[in-house]
Order: structure tokens, then C-alpha cells, then sequence
């Protein structure tokens, strides 16, 4: 990210830190709760933003070379994405030509050809039909053109994305605008996957969203927790189209005062360097890191959803952490003791994932799980968005938009 960018950002966070506020966007919504539980809205959203859009699957480093593989089952169509000897990115449908079985189960891992286990049929990892057993007795098949099916695939600047429909367009400069450089100053493709959990719970997928949509519950929800190490009430945000960029500041912005402007580097000041990517992407960048959330609906269940949540590193932070793990200096790492220390106990990578990973569950998905029952009930008609909460004006404003909904509804004073 550009320094004046830098400085700018870390300024007003600075104002809001000093005066004790907060972003304020000037206006209060209305939202009617049947976003969170109304069945055509949710196979419209399914339709239209799942299966007919282009998704981020994951980071270059997902695939760390020549012969590795991933599959991934998220939005309606089972994917299967490798690297081949040449080291092209691809994206196939995991479905072998003869009758249907994926040719991949396992979730990731290193390989050259992809053999069916039905009647064996093998594949490339560039999809080529390359062997059917027995084709004396099968009779005759063009090779050539029996292929998997591939489908659009594309790797820019550390990030996979592919389109789920062969026919379907992929323009990432189009989907990213501005953010495509910004996004590329973080050197994401040198980043090393390190670990992945995935939380499935009774919340609708915008529910999980929103609670990357402000900071004003650091404090409350989080007080015991991360709220600890990093207070909330104060946001930067900057929309760009359908995706926006969202940073909070750490306490360690203080320090910046006391520093010339070129020496104030936001994945210091920052507590998170935050990109929303529509429509279901949370891309959290830090110092030679990288948290990937990705949010599903579950198929014909507005209630209930899936996030997949992905750790990368560079290889010199897994380095320091390796050394520090064999050094023994390490004392007992709980979520607890992590948060008593001021986020200094977070000293393995496991830990940071687990403690980031917990908390989104057993505090931000719990209020989740409550909210979805309240919008279900159909008592409680509407929510509000308040003036501190931006980033879900922008979400909510945007979902409802592309679906052709209602827009959401200004509150008159
Ligand atoms: S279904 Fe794959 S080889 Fe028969
Ligand atoms: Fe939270």
C-alpha cells in the first residue's frame, strides 16, 4: 500500500482515537430481517452470487507447485483446481467423463494423474483423459476431446479465482478496479498456506458477514477477548464498487506520533488491515500474513451456512515460530492466556489461528445463531444499521442490489 495512503488512513484513525470517535456515516438504515431467513431470497442469492459468479478460492499458495491439488464442494459445483508440471493454475469440474464420479476426494495434496475410482479412468492434472482400463471391451472414445470439463481459472498476484460455469466470464480487473494494485503491494503470493477450519452453524451467511461490518462491538461482545488487545469504536472505510477496505486501529498508533510520516506503517497501527471482496470474501492482511475467511450458504437453508477459514504465512514467520517452538520458551498457550498477556501470548501459529478462529465462533457466531432465530420467528420485522456501522450500510446496500430488492431504508430523525 502506498505510504501517503498509509499515513492518510492512520491520521484519521488517529483523530477518532484521540477524540473518542467514531466513523460516521451520517445516516441510520432499516433492513427488513427477511434478508437473513426468506427462501427465494436465498435461491436467488444462491443463483446469482454462488453459482453464476466468479470466486475467490484461495491463495497461490494453496497450490505450492508443480503437481498439487485442491477440491472444494462450496457453491454448488465440485471443483477441482491444480497446478500443472508447467505450473498453469487450473480449475476443472471434479466430475470424470465416464459416469460422474469425482476423481478427487481428497481435500488437498500432490499429484500428477487423477485416477476415477469407479472403472479407473485417469486424468492429468492439465485434465487430459490420459488411460481407460480395458477400452477393447469399452469400445472406442476420443481422448481428445473427453477431457474434464474445464472451467475458467485465473492466478493474479497471489489470489485463485475461477468462474463456476465453463462459459461464465472472469475478469478479475473488472471485479478488483483499484483494489487490484493495492491488493498486489502485499506480496500475497509469497504467502505459505499454514492451516484451515471450517465452521458450519444455524446462521444465515450474511449473519457470519456481518460480523466483519463494524467495530463497535469489540468492547462488549469481545471485552474479555480480543476486545482486550484492540478497543474498536474506530474505522476507516473505503468502498471500492461492490468490495470495500476496512482498517481499525491497534494501540501501537500511538507510537506514530512521535515518528516521521515515512516511518508509520499501517500493519503496525492497524489492528486489521481488512478487504471485503463481494460477495462473500473477508481477506485480512498483516505482516508477512494472511487470514482468508470464506462464508457459503448452505443449499436451500437461508439458516444455516459454512466458513472456511485459511492461515497463511511467509515463510520467515513460520521460520521464527518454528524456532521459537524448538527453543521450549513457549508456556501454555489457551485462548485466556493469550488475551491476558495483551496479544503477546500469541506465540505459535496454531494459537493465532485457534484464538482467532474460536473467538469468531464461540462470540461473533453465537450472536449469529440468536439473530437467526429472532428473524425466523418473523416477530421481529426489521434491524438497524446504526451511523458506526458503515461497512453493513455498504454489504447489505450492495446484496440487495444485485438481487433487485427493496433498497434499505433511511432512518428519518
Ligand atoms: S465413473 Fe469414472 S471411470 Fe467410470
Ligand atoms: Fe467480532
Amino acid at each position: 500500500m502506498e505510504q501517503d495512503l498509509q499515513v492518510s488512513i492512520l491520521k484519521e484513525l488517529m483523530r477518532q482515537w484521540d477524540e473518542g470517535k467514531n466513523i460516521d456515516a451520517g445516516v441510520q438504515y432499516r433492513m427488513p430481517t427477511s434478508a437473513y431467513v426468506c427462501p427465494d431470497i436465498a435461491a436467488k442469492e444462491w443463483d446469482i452470487m454462488f453459482q453464476n459468479h466468479p470466486q475467490l478460492i484461495g491463495l497461490s499458495g494453496d497450490l505450492p507447485g508443480p503437481g498439487t491439488f485442491i477440491t472444494l464442494d462450496d457453491f454448488g459445483t465440485p471443483v477441482l483446481a491444480t497446478r500443472d508440471r508447467d505450473g498453469q493454475f487450473h480449475a476443472f469440474l471434479n466430475a470424470c467423463r465416464h459416469r460422474g464420479v469425482r476423481v478427487s476426494q481428497e481435500e488437498r495434496g500432490r499429484k500428477n494423474v487423477f485416477t476415477c475410482p469407479f472403472h479407473a479412468w485417469s486424468y492429468s492434472n492439465a485434465g487430459d483423459l490420459v488411460a481407460i482400463p480395458d477400452e477393447d471391451h469399452f469400445g472406442a472414445i476420443d481422448k481428445s476431446c473427453n477431457g474434464l470439463i474445464e472451467l475458467p481459472a485465473v492466478e493474479r498476484d497471489g489470489l485463485l479465482w475461477m468462474h463456476p460455469q465453463p462459459d461464465g466470464e472472469l475478469n478479475v480487473d473488472e471485479l478488483l478496479g483499484p483494489l487490484a494494485e493495492e491488493l498486489a503491494s502485499f506480496g500475497l503470493g509469497d504467502l505459505v498456506h499454514a492451516g484451515a477450519k471450517t465452521i458450519t452453524m444455524n446462521l444465515n451467511w450474511k449473519l457470519a458477514n456481518d460480523t466483519f461490518g463494524e467495530t463497535y462491538h469489540f468492547g462488549k461482545l469481545h471485552r474479555n477477548t480480543l476486545g482486550k488487545i484492540y478497543p474498536g469504536n474506530n474505522l476507516h472505510l473505503k468502498e471500492f464498487g461492490r468490495n470495500h477496505r476496512f482498517v481499525t486501529a491497534s494501540p501501537a498508533i500511538e507510537k506514530f506520533k512521535e515518528l516521521p510520516e515515512e516511518q508509520w506503517d499501517i500493519k503496525v497501527g492497524a489492528a486489521f488491515i481488512l478487504y471485503y471482496l463481494f460477495p462473500n470474501i473477508t481477506l485480512i492482511v498483516g505482516n508477512g500474513s494472511c487470514t482468508l475467511v470464506k462464508m457459503f450458504p448452505e443449499e436451500g437453508n437461508p439458516g444455516r451456512s459454512t466458513s472456511q477459514i485459511f492461515a497463511y504465512y511467509s515463510q520467515e514467520v513460520i521460520d521464527q515460530a518454528e524456532a521459537a517452538k524448538a527453543d521450549g520458551s513457549l508456556g501454555e498457550i489457551s485462548k485466556d492466556s493469550v488475551y491476558q498477556e495483551g496479544g503477546r501470548g500469541i506465540k505459535t501459529l496454531e494459537a493465532t489461528m485457534e484464538v482467532f478462529s474460536s473467538t469468531i465462533e464461540q462470540e461473533d457466531y453465537l450472536m449469529g445463531e440468536l439473530q437467526q432465530k429472532s428473524a425466523g420467528n418473523g416477530l421481529l420485522t426489521h434491524v438497524i444499521f446504526g451511523r458506526n456501522e458503515p461497512p453493513l450500510h455498504h454489504f447489505h446496500k450492495t446484496f440487495r442490489e444485485v438481487l433487485g430488492l427493496s433498497p434499505l431504508e433511511e432512518i428519518k430523525q
